[in-house]
């Protein structure tokens, strides 16, 4: 247990699939969100579970295909507000709870996103 990543505390490969597929429906129908993505999701979620994947501690599927991850500065090209953050995660807490991940993990997990949630704000309110 000690030695657990979060990605197996999590349920590994499949719980997080489902994660990612439970987030980008509520982040394409939240008003400050929504209209950054592009009309076709389907890359955007292949890539966020990849790179969730590694972030939480499995294999490090982002890097091996698109290298560095460098996510804040490829999150430059979008003026990410604090309220935008925060839409983010409210989003990713929706999509925990949808899939069944129950607390304190939910809570821990929703922790490990804010870090960089909030490092990515590029643009004042
Ligand atoms: C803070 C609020 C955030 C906003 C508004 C936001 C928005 C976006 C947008 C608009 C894209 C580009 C979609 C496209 O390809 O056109 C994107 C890509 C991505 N975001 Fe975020 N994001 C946020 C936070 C995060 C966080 C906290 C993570 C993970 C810790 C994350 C991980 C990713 C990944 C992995 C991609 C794909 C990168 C790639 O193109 O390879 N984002 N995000």
């Amino acid at each position: 247990m000690a030695n657990e990543t979060l990605y197996e505390m999590i349920g590994g490969a499949p719980v997080l699939r489902r994660v990612v597929e439970a987030f980008y429906p509520r982040v394409k129908q939240n008003p400050l969100i929504g209209p950054l993505f592009p009309e076709n999701i389907d890359p955007v979620m292949d890539r966020q579970y990849k790179f969730l994947t590694q972030f939480f501690g499995g294999p490090s599927l982002y890097s091996d295909e698109y290298g560095h991850p460098m996510m804040r500065a490829r999150h430059l090209p979008f003026p990410i507000t604090r309220e935008r953050a925060d839409a983010w995660l409210s989003c990713m807490a929706g999509a925990l709870t949808e899939v069944g991940i129950e607390e304190p993990l939910r809570t821990f997990v929703l922790e490990r996103l804010s870090g960089p949630a909030y490092h990515f704000v590029n643009t004042p309110s």
